[in-house]
C-alpha cells in the first residue's frame, strides 16, 4: 500500500466516523420532538454526563418531560422547565429503584411505562388505548385517545410537590415532599407532617374566608388553583371563588410564570419566573421556628439564636441535627425503653393547631404521658394549665421566655439492639453459608459412595465419558443424577 492511499484511506474512515457521529448527533433530536406515538421506546445515556436528558418538549420549548438523574446513578421521569432547569413534576416511581443505566427503558404503548429487565416496571399510568402523548405548554402532561378526543390520563392530575398556574388542585390530590403534604379540606387548606409516629399533625391551616362566595354542602368539593393575576384561589365552582390568599403581586400585571412549591423544610411558597430567577412572593409559614421541625428532632429553635439541642450536652450540628430521626412508639415489645428529658421554657410550633388538655399540674400531664405508650412528650403550661400531648416522636420546640412552659420529653434508649442485630445477622448468614457447604460436601461424599458401592456390587458399570452405563437400575441412575446435580446446585449457592 502506497502512502497516498493510507491517506486518503485515513481521510474516508474519517469522514465516515464523522458523518455517522454526526447522524447520530442529529438523531439526538429527538429532543425537540413535540408528540410522542405508540411505540416509542427510549433509555438514559449513560454517556451523557449532564443531568437531565430530554425527550418531550411543549410548543414552546418552556417544558421538557426527560430523564433526571438523582444523587449520579438514579433517574427520575420529570417535567421541568427549562429555563430555570427547576422540576415541575416528578413521576411518583418507587424511590431508589430506577438507575441511569442503559437496561432503564421508558415506552409508549398506551401507557407511559418505566421499567428495567431485571426489577420489572417501576412506574406506569396505567392507561390502554393512548396513541399519543404531548405536553402543554402550562406543562401538563397528557396521554390522549386521538380518534375519540379524549384526555386519558394527565399529569395535572398526580403533583408531586408543586402546583403550577392553572392547575387545578382537588380534593383527590396531595402535593408531597419528604414527611410533609398538602391537602384541601372541605373548606379549608392544610399542611401535615408525618413523622412516623401514631398522629400526624396539621401544622397550617387556612380557613376559606368566603367573602365573595360560601362554601355549600351539595355544591361539590372545594379545589384550589393558582391565578396568573397573583393569588392562590380556593373554588367550589368556577363562578366565583370561596377564597383568595393573594401573593406579593397580586393585581399587579406581573407576567412571568406561577408556581406553588411545597418546600423540603415543610413550608408553602409561591414564585413567579421574572425571566431570570424565580422570585418569592407567598410563604405560609413566615416564622421560620413554626415550621415543623426547623432544627430537627430534638431540637431547639429560637429566634435570635438559631437551633441548639433539647438538652444541653448536644451541639447542634448543620448536618446531623441533634439526634437521629425516630419513628414508630414504645408500644412493641418494652426492652428498649426511654429516659426522660426536661426542659423549662419551651413550647411546640404552631400550638394553636395543637389540641390540649386542661390539667391540675404538670405531674399529672407527665403522669399521663408516661403511661401511654404512643405519647412521645407533654409541654405543660404552669399558667393556663393546658397539657399538650407530642404523639409522634419529638421534633423541633422553640424556645419560649420565661420558664413557665415545661416540656418532658421520652428519649429512646439507644441499647445495643441494633449493633447486635448487625452481628447477628451476618453470624446467621456465616452459618447458612458454611452449613450449605458442609451439606453440599456430605452429598458429594454420600453420592461418591453409593456409586463405588454399587459399581463394586455389580449393580451398574462405569464407562468413561458416559458416566453410568444403563444397566437393570435405569432408575437408580436417574436418581443419582438428581442427587449429583442437586449437589452441585448447592455447591454454586
Ligand atoms: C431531526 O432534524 C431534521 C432536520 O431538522 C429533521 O429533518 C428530522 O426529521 C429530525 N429527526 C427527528 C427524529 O426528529
Ligand atoms: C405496555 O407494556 C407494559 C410493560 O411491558 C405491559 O405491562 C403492558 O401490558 C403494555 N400495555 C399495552 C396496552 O400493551
Ligand atoms: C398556551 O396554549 C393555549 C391554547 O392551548 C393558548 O391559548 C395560550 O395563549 C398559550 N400560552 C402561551 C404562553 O403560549
Ligand atoms: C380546572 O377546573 C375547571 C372547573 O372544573 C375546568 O373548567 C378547567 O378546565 C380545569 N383546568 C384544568 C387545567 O384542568
Ligand atoms: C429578576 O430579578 C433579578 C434579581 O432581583 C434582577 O436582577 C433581574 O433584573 C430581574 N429580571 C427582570 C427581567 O426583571
Ligand atoms: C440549658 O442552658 C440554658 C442556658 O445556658 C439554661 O438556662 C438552662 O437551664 C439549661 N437547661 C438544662 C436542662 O440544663
Ligand atoms: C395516647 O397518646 C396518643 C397520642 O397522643 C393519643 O392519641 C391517645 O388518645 C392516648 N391514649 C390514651 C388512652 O390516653
Ligand atoms: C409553676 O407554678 C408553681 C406554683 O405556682 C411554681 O412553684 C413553679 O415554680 C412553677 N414552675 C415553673 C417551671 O415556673
Amino acid at each position: 500500500m502506497t502512502k497516498p492511499t493510507i491517506v486518503s484511506n485515513l481521510f474516508l474512515s474519517l469522514t465516515l466516523f464523522l458523518t455517522t457521529w454526526v447522524r447520530s448527533l442529529s438523531s439526538t433530536n429527538t429532543t425537540t420532538t413535540h408528540e410522542i406515538l405508540r411505540g416509542f421506546s427510549a433509555t438514559p445515556d449513560p454517556s451523557n454526563p449532564s443531568s437531565f436528558q430530554p425527550l418531550l418538549t411543549d410548543p414552546t420549548s418552556t417544558f421538557s418531560l426527560g430523564f433526571l438523574r438523582v444523587k449520579s446513578s438514579e433517574l427520575a421521569l420529570s417535567i421541568i422547565h427549562v429555563p430555570s432547569s427547576d422540576p415541575v413534576w416528578l413521576a411518583q416511581i418507587i424511590p431508589n429503584s430506577a438507575r441511569w443505566s442503559e437496561s432503564t427503558r421508558l415506552l409508549f404503548n398506551g401507557s407511559l411505562v418505566l421499567s428495567d429487565p431485571h426489577s420489572g416496571v417501576f412506574w406506569s399510568t396505567g392507561t390502554n388505548g393512548g396513541d399519543g402523548l404531548r405536553l402543554l405548554n402550562n406543562s401538563n402532561l397528557q396521554i390522549v385517545d386521538s380518534v375519540a378526543v379524549t384526555v386519558l390520563w394527565q399529569s395535572f392530575d398526580f403533583p408531586s410537590d408543586t402546583l403550577v398556574e392553572s392547575q387545578n388542585f382537588t380534593s383527590a390530590m396531595a402535593l408531597r415532599n419528604g414527611p410533609y403534604s398538602m391537602r384541601v379540606g372541605r373548606d379549608f387548606l392544610a399542611l401535615y407532617a408525618d413523622f412516623k409516629g401514631d398522629s400526624n399533625p396539621l401544622y397550617w391551616r387556612h380557613k376559606a374566608m368566603e367573602a365573595k362566595a360560601q362554601v355549600e354542602d351539595g355544591l361539590g368539593p372545594v379545589y384550589a388553583r393558582v391565578d396568573s393575576d397573583g393569588f392562590l384561589g380556593m373554588y367550589q365552582t368556577e363562578a366565583a371563588p370561596v377564597d383568595v390568599m393573594a401573593f406579593a403581586s397580586f393585581h399587579r400585571g406581573v407576567a412571568g410564570l406561577r408556581r406553588l412549591r411545597l418546600e423540603p423544610d415543610g413550608n408553602l411558597r409561591g414564585y413567579f419566573w421574572n425571566s431570570t430567577i424565580w422570585v418569592t412572593e407567598f410563604e405560609a409559614i413566615q416564622d421560620w421556628c413554626e415550621l415543623p421541625s426547623a432544627c430537627g428532632p430534638y431540637g431547639l429553635c429560637s429566634a435570635g439564636n438559631g437551633c441548639t439541642c433539647l438538652d444541653n450536652k448536644t451541639e447542634f450540628s448543620g448536618s446531623g441535627g441533634c439526634s437521629r430521626a425516630e419513628s414508630g412508639d414504645f408500644c412493641s415489645g418494652g426492652e428498649e425503653g426511654f429516659w426522660v428529658l426536661r426542659r423549662a421554657g419551651v413550647e411546640l410550633p404552631y400550638k394553636e393547631l395543637v389540641g390540649f388538655e386542661k390539667m391540675g399540674s404538670l405531674e399529672e400531664c407527665e403522669g399521663d404521658c408516661m403511661r401511654n405508650c404512643s405519647c412521645w412528650g407533654v409541654v405543660f403550661s404552669n399558667v393556663s394549665g393546658f397539657c399538650y400531648r407530642i404523639g409522634y416522636p419529638v421534633q423541633t420546640l422553640v424556645a419560649f421566655g420565661d420558664g413557665t412552659k415545661v416540656g418532658v420529653f421520652k428519649v429512646r434508649k439507644r441499647g445495643e439492639k441494633e449493633g447486635k442485630w448487625e452481628v447477628g445477622f451476618g453470624g446467621v448468614v456465616g452459618l447458612v453459608v458454611v452449613g450449605m457447604g458442609v451439606l453440599g460436601g456430605l452429598i458429594g461424599l454420600g453420592v461418591w459412595w453409593w456409586k463405588k458401592r454399587m459399581i463394586k456390587e455389580g449393580k451398574v458399570e462405569f464407562v468413561e465419558g458416559v458416566g453410568l452405563a444403563p444397566g437393570p437400575y435405569r432408575d437408580l441412575k436417574e436418581s443419582l443424577r438428581s442427587e449429583s446435580s442437586r449437589s452441585l446446585e448447592l455447591c454454586k449457592r
